[in-house]
């Protein structure tokens, strides 16, 4: 190379060999697994774990997060602009995580993620970093309470039941994210005290009432799950410690299904009031839709009854 055109070259090598060597000298040494494991176990792992981890993502060890998701790695070595990770903690992809937030993670945290990936991903001492607090599940019969239900409803619901979820505003009003949001229903009560059936929540998610929810399914809850939350119901829907529901009197409850006797729909019984409307003749067979109200013993009696 004729010497004019060598000289810029050489000396471009010259600084960024220099620069190169200052950074390291500088840089602490890069986050590995185990300073990530942590923040996946107190932000993260509630929902990306076991088998409703969303979207097959789960966080819960070294290998399933850098096994990724469905569509593919979501931590890309040496790439932190192209990870998934990085545009969901930051929320450039929606959305945000975690998605209980906010709040969301700092932006030290946040820079840890990409100083780790930047680093191409190091295990670290320690790659099977316990991150994964799995509960043991009440089995068939056993107490149930909220505690044991929330992880399936952040994991399958609340992406679309919370504020700022997929759709924008809940649908229904519907916020599935805590008991308070769970028990109070939205533009109606969808959880009623010891009676699953009258229960739009274990309802839909049965598929007796439709759409079948979750509605970005298949797939749908397991039996299990299913099971899970209608024994939760039938228990009185308790709180974390086990203290059941009160009885949500004055609360409004839709049902759409078949009045199989003059005064019960899909075997949930109500009573007339002076003032119930009964429109299009409904006959015991008949699709129906009940609005109803909620007594102070728990029984519902019927505002409307209309043949659909
Ligand atoms: C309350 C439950 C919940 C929590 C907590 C949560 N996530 Fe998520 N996460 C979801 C859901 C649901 C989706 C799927 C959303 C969608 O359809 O895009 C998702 C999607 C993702 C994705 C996209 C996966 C892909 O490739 O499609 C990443 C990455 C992610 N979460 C990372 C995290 C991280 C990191 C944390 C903790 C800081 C976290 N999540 C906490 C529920 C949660
Ligand atoms: C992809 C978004 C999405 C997900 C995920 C989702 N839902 Fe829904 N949900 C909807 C939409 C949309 C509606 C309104 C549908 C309709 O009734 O026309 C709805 C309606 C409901 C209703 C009826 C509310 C009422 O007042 O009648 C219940 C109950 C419900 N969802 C529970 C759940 C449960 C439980 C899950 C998780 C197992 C879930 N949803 C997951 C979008 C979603």
């Amino acid at each position: 190379l004729p010497r004019f055109e060598a000289f810029p070259i050489l000396a471009w090598a010259a600084i960024s060999a220099f620069l190169l060597a200052c950074q390291t000298a500088a840089q602490p040494i890069p986050p590995s697994y185990r300073d990530i494991g942590p923040i996946l176990a107190e932000h993260c792992v509630v929902c990306h774990s076991g088998n409703n981890a969303p979207n097959g993502l789960r966080l819960d060890s070294y290998d399933n997060l850098t096994n990724g998701s469905e569509t593919g790695p979501v931590a890309r070595a040496g790439n932190p602009a192209d990870s998934e990770i990085i545009r969901r903690l930051r929320g450039t992809s929606l959305p945000r995580m975690p998605l209980t937030g906010p709040p969301y993670l700092d932006e030290a945290t946040i820079q840890k993620f990409e100083a780790w990936i930047t680093a191409g991903l190091p295990a670290g001492p320690d790659p099977t970093l316990a991150a994964a607090p799995i509960p043991r599940r009440p089995a068939a019969g056993e107490p149930v309470t909220f505690a044991d239900v929330q992880p399936i409803l952040l994991a399958r619901c609340a992406k679309c039941h919370k504020d700022d979820g997929k759709m924008g505003t809940p649908p229904e009003g519907l916020r599935l994210d805590t008991l308070q949001r769970v028990l109070a229903g939205g533009e109606r009560l969808v959880v009623l005290p010891r009676n699953p059936r009258a229960s739009e929540l274990w309802r839909r998610v049965q598929g007796i009432s439709h759409p079948r929810m979750p509605f970005d399914g298949p797939p749908f809850l397991t039996d299990d799950d299913i099971r899970l939350i209608r024994d939760w119901i039938a228990q009185g829907a308790p709180d974390q410690k086990g203290v059941p529901a009160p009885i949500p009197t004055g609360a409004s409850i839709r049902l759409r299904g078949i009045l199989d006797t003059p005064r019960s729909v899909d075997g949930v019984p109500f009573r007339l009031a002076p003032y119930t409307r009964i429109d299009r003749a409904p006959q015991v067979g008949s699709a129906v839709e009940l609005r109803a109200i909620v007594n102070d013993d728990g029984t519902l009696v019927a505002e409307r009854l209309r043949r659909r």
